[in-house]
C-alpha cells in the first residue's frame, strides 16, 4: 500500500517557564520527543494519549504549523520539512486540519457561506460568486448540512455543536485534501451528535477517499474507527500496531492503563469495569530518565530508571518501547 505520511525522528522542545530566580538553567519542554511512523494511503491512523503527551504539537508540526527541532516529515515522498512558504501553502491544499473546538474555529462574525468558502478566496481558487457558492454547496452536502440560501445565510451560533463540526469539515473538504488531520474533532461533542459527527467522518473516508490521523484521548473511539493506533506517552510513542491487537494484547503498561481507564460501554465488553487509580500525567518539564513511564509503572525494574526502552517490533507491526515487553 502507498505511504501518504511519513515522520521520521520529529521533536519539538517548548522553553518552559523560570520558575524560580534560583534555577539558572533553561529547561525545555519535550512535547515531541523522537517520534517516527508511517500512514498508508486510506488509513485511519489513531494517536492516542492523555492531555499534555503532545498529540496537538505532533499534528501541528506534520502541517508545519510549527517548526520541528529536528527531525523530517514527508508527504508522497516529498521532504515537506524543507519547502519554502508558497510551495507548503500549495500543500496545504492537500493536508488539512480538523480541530477540537468547533465553537472557537469558526469566525462568529462570518456566515456559512463566508465561512466554509474561506479557503477557495485563500488558495485563490474561485473569485466567481456564483462558482463559489456551488463550491460551498456541493462541500455541505458531503457533510450532511442543508445547502439551502437560509442555511448558507446563518451565522456559526445558530447552529448547534454538531453543525459547527460540520460546517468545519466542509470547510476542510472545500478544497479536495486528501489527507486530513482530526485532532479530538469530537470531543466538545455530546454523545450521541459525536457518534453521528465521526460516522459521517468515516463514511467520507470511502466516499471520497480520504486518508485520516485521528487524534483522541479516548482508546475506545481509536479501537472502533482506527485501523492502527499509536500510543503516546510525554512526547514518545510507547506502542504502535494494528488497533485490535493494540486493545486485545496491549504490551505496553501504559496502554494497559489507558485501557483500565476505559468505563465500559457494554457489560460484555472486554475494557476494565471500573475507571481504575491510575494518577494524573505527572506535571513534568524535562522527562523522567529511563523510561519516562518508570515513577508510574507497577513493574519498573533498576534498567528501567536508568535505560531508555527503544520502539521495537515484537511481531507483524506491533511495536512496544518497554523493557519487559516479553515477559507479559
Ligand atoms: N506553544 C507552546 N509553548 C509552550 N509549551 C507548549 C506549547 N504548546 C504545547 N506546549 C506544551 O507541550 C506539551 C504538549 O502539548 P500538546 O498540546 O501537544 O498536548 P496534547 O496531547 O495535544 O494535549 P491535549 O489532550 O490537552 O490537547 C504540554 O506540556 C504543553 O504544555
Ligand atoms: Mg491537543
Amino acid at each position: 500500500m502507498e505511504t501518504v505520511l511519513r515522520v521520521a525522528d520529529l521533536r519539538k522542545l517548548f522553553p518552559a517557564k523560570r520558575s524560580s530566580l534560583f534555577k539558572r538553567k533553561r529547561q525545555f519542554i519535550h512535547a515531541v520527543d523522537g517520534v517516527t511512523f508511517e500512514v498508508k494511503k486510506g488509513e485511519t491512523f489513531g494517536i492516542v494519549g492523555e492531555s499534555g503527551c503532545g498529540k496537538t504539537t505532533l499534528a501541528r508540526l506534520i502541517l508545519r504549523l510549527v517548526e520541528p527541532a529536528s527531525g523530517k516529515v514527508f508527504f508522497k515522498d516529498q521532504d515537506i520539512t524543507s519547502l519554502n512558504r508558497s510551495e507548503m501553502k500549495r500543500l496545504r491544499r492537500q493536508m488539512q486540519m480538523i480541530f477540537q473546538d468547533p465553537y472557537s474555529s469558526l469566525d462568529p462574525r462570518k456566515n456559512i457561506l463566508n465561512i466554509v468558502a474561506e479557503p477557495l478566496r485563500v488558495h485563490n481558487i474561485a473569485k466567481e460568486g456564483s462558482i463559489i457558492k456551488e463550491k460551498v454547496r456541493e462541500a455541505l452536502e458531503l457533510v450532511d448540512l442543508p445547502a439551502s440560501e437560509s442555511f448558507l445565510a446563518k451565522m456559526p451560533d445558530e447552529l448547534s455543536g454538531g453543525e459547527r463540526q460540520r460546517a468545519g469539515v466542509a470547510r476542510t473538504l472545500i478544497l479536495g485534501a486528501e489527507f486530513i488531520i482530526a485532532d479530538e474533532p469530537v470531543s466538545m461533542l455530546d454523545a450521541n451528535v459525536k457518534a453521528g459527527v465521526t460516522s459521517l467522518m468515516m463514511g467520507l473516508k470511502q466516499k471520497i477517499g480520504l486518508t485520516y490521523i485521528f487524534i483522541t484521548h479516548e482508546i475506545s473511539l481509536a479501537y472502533y474507527i482506527c485501523d492502527r493506533i499509536a500510543v503516546m506517552y510525554l512526547g514518545k510513542i510507547v506502542e504502535l500496531g494494528n488497533a485490535v491487537e493494540i486493545v486485545n494484547l496491549p504490551l505496553h503498561p501504559y496502554t494497559r492503563l489507558l485501557m483500565e481507564a476505559v468505563p465500559p460501554l457494554r457489560p460484555d465488553d472486554k475494557w476494565g469495569a471500573t475507571i481504575s487509580e491510575r494518577g494524573e500525567l505527572p506535571l513534568f518539564i524535562e522527562p523522567p530518565s529511563g523510561c519516562r513511564f518508570h515513577p508510574r509503572c507497577s513493574r519498573a525494574q533498576d534498567i528501567c530508571k536508568v535505560e531508555e526502552p527503544e520502539l521495537v517490533e515484537v511481531r507483524g507491526g506491533h511495536y512496544v518501547a518497554c523493557h519487559y515487553k516479553n515477559s507479559s
